[in-house]
């Protein structure tokens, strides 16, 4: 198949242009101008930034991927401007990710694959939720609010298109309606646009993550800046970077569409996977802190991590995509590498 990787520079989108040609995939590498040099071995690079529509529609097009896989943050700046991490990132996953929509659209792509996060939950419920839990869009913190409202966006535009509301999914417009000022398309213009595919990333560790020995919560660990609330029974879901990479692939190649969230199959509290993920990397033991002072010492997203978040079950995932992970627990790995 023909497939396109947006993101093709970044922890998950890298290893995945291998992952994808090594199936026998044909695979186009999208890359910004800025990002060349790091392009992978790929059988086509296409050059564009996923905010410049137009661009992009063009690069898209010159390749007629029959599949696209979005694994676009910009998450890398969050150790340098974590203001314009979040700001940037929240543009991708919605402008961006509208414009990668319409392109693959456009292209003829008949499957769209995107990146999201499973921790994105409210903390309603038991301590292992499915893709059916709400969203956290009114969280009290008003920069993960927005994080979260993004994240919702992204997946209705990956699920539903970017059509004007009520058009239904992809923007399709009823058999026989052409509404005033719309073209019908022609030959190899936009179809009906294609199934969304949204995979909903566990808390990533390995090679290039936070969570390694080089990454800023392996540091933070290591530095002993990362104490643990009393109680730290917030729950974290992990997945392995392959493991990322090994649902991606099923997802182009499995007939599937929908929400799934893709996790290891050890939902953790704070309280087990923290020590020993510094006792792995070889750190000081995590002090631990009172409760109430872990917004103010980390931070609300961290404190609301460790102490009140939920974890995310990853059964639909095997059953809809055949896909299992590699590493079923985060004690095979996690501040291994
Ligand atoms: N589930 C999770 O836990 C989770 C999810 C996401 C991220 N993270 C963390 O965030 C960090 C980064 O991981 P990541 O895979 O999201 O990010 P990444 O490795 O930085 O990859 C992001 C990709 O998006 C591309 N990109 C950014 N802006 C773009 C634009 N305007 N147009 C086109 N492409 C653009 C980047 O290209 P350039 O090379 O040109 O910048 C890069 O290829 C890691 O530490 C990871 O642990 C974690």
């Amino acid at each position: 198949m023909r497939v396109l990787v947006a993101g093709a520079t970044g922890v998950v989108g890298h290893p995945l242009v291998g992952a994808l040609r090594a199936r026998g995939h044909q695979v186009s590498a999208l890359v910004r101008e800025e990002s060349r040099a790091k392009a992978p071995d790929a059988d086509a690079v296409v050059v564009a930034d996923a905010l410049d529509r137009q661009g992009l529609l063009s690069a898209v097009a010159a390749v007629r991927p029959e599949a696209v896989v979005h694994q676009m943050t910009a998450l890398r700046l969050l150790r340098d401007d974590p203001a314009a991490a979040f700001a940037r990132t929240a543009r991708l996953r919605t402008e961006g990710t509208a414009n990668l929509v319409e392109a693959a659209r456009e292209a003829g792509a008949r499957r769209l694959v995107a990146q999201s996060i499973a921790f994105a939950a409210a903390p309603v419920g038991g301590p292992v939720l499915d893709e059916d839990a709400p969203l956290y869009v009114d969280a009290p913190d008003p920069g993960w609010a927005a994080t979260v409202r993004a994240v919702a966006e992204l997946e209705r535009l990956v699920l539903d298109g970017p059509g004007p509301a009520g058009a239904g999914p992809a923007g399709v417009v009823p058999a026989g309606v052409v509404p005033a000022g719309v073209v019908p398309a022609g030959p190899g213009s936009a179809g009906p646009g294609p199934a969304g595919v949204v995979l909903r990333y566990g808390t990533l560790y390995g090679p290039g993550t936070a969570y390694a020995r080089t990454g800023a919560t392996g540091q933070a660990v290591l530095a002993g800046r990362l104490p643990l609330p009393e109680g730290a029974a917030g729950i974290t879901s992990f997945l392995h970077v392959e493991d990322a990479v090994g649902a991606a692939v099923a997802a182009v190649e499995s007939e599937a569409t929908g929400v799934f969230q893709v996790t290891d199959d050890e939902p953790a509290p704070a309280a087990q996977w923290l020590p020993h993920y510094a006792r792995t990397l070889g750190g000081p033991a995590p002090r631990t802190v009172p409760a109430a002072l872990a917004p103010r010492l980390l931070g609300w997203f961290v404190a609301h991590q460790l102490t009140a978040a939920r974890g995310a079950a990853n059964g639909r995932a095997r059953t809809a995509l055949g896909w299992r992970p590699g590493r079923p627990s985060w004690r095979d790995g996690l501040g291994a590498e």
